[in-house]
């Protein structure tokens, strides 16, 4: 039995990259019976870039329905919120103290942030906050917390998986061997998600679809995602933008269909019609369990502190040979 670990940090509402590249391989996981697995929110991490607490509460929220909609199923997963379990944050303390900080110089999001700060000549440390200079420290909390042996991310988050093993192995070899050493578990058949402009989906390039907008914005999504001029009647490009984000909604035989409709060259607005008709389809469903969460969020939240409940029986444990293994406790 292995135990998987991941989270998604509530930085905006869930999208369509998030649902495809993390919340459904996620889920289709927790049905395999060899894998014990945690999947939790994320919402301290995303406190390093959320401006307000009234977005705090609102995409904490969002994420959580989020997940449930899609069909997490609270007996098969422990699912929790990481705000909730008090031990991952005394561990993250006890890691500060065995991880050096040149380690933390060379994670790619921190040296992101200098590097478009010496680009445009502003102090090297603007914009940066303590909050995101730990975050990797963090990270390897939530993920040594728990014994994980394997963390689902994408390829962006390879590094941080690397650094929680480097300080798993730090403490380890200091003190005693308690960490369990975690390893990143990439899908292949997971995709990087392209946006509506033909980018990387992502929130920081305003690319993104709205996993449970309504209808109309679902409808306006799709109206932006870029083409080419190619007039009704060309043959249309079958590696489009457009494309791609049809086939993520659309069964092979409807897939099979639509790369001969566009190579016969249908237009783009009827080729937009198509992918609305495909997506909504898909997502009506589950948009419905989506709107039942959001108004008895009660049921949530008490899924949510079951999970923190369960959660912290292992984190305890954990916390607990990590305190003797420091001589905090005998
Ligand atoms: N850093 C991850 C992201 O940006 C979110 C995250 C926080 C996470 N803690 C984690 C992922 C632990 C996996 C395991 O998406």
């Amino acid at each position: 039995m292995k135990r998987i670990l991941t989270g998604i940090k509530p930085t905006g509402y869930a999208h369509i990259g998030n649902y495809f590249g993390a919340i459904k391989p996620a889920i289709d996981l927790s049905s395999n019976a060899d894998f014990d697995c945690f999947y939790f929110i994320a919402d301290y991490h995303a406190l390093t870039s959320l401006k307000t607490k009234e977005e705090f509460a609102e995409y904490s929220k969002n994420i959580a329905c989020a997940w449930l909609a899609c069909g997490l199923d609270p007996n098969k997963v422990v699912f929790y919120r990481q705000s909730d379990i008090p031990e991952d944050f005394e561990l993250n303390w006890i890691l500060c103290n065995v991880t050096p900080k040149g380690l933390m110089n060379r994670a790619h999001a921190y040296k992101a942030v200098v590097e478009k700060n010496k680009e445009e000549g502003v102090d090297i440390d603007s914009n940066v906050n303590m909050g995101l200079y730990n975050y990797p420290i963090l990270m390897s909390a939530d993920i040594l917390l728990f014994n994980t042996n394997l963390v689902p991310v994408g390829l962006d988050q390879k590094q941080h998986i690397e650094i929680a093993r480097d300080i798993a192995s730090y403490f380890n070899n200091k003190y005693k061997k308690v960490f369990v050493l975690p390893e990143e578990y990439i899908q292949k058949e997971v995709q990087t998600l392209v946006g509506l402009d033909g980018r990387k989906m992502s929130k920081s390039y305003g690319n993104t679809i709205k996993l449970f907008g309504t209808e109309k914005e679902l409808q306006k999504s799709i109206n932006r995602i870029v083409t080419d001029s190619l007039l009704p009647g060309e043959p249309k490009p079958l590696d489009c933008t457009l494309n791609k984000i049809y086939k993520l909604f659309a069964s092979k035989q409807q897939q099979v269909e639509f790369d001969k409709k566009l190579a016969n060259g249908l237009g783009w607005g009827d080729a937009k019609k198509e992918l609305f008709e495909v997506a909504n389809s898909y997502l009506a469903p589950m948009r419905e369990k989506f709107d039942y969460y959001m108004t008895h969020y009660e049921e949530v939240e008490k899924i949510l502190a079951d999970g923190a409940v369960k959660a912290r029986i292992i984190a305890k444990k954990v916390l607990q040979e990590v305190r003797k293994a420091i001589g905090v406790e005998i």
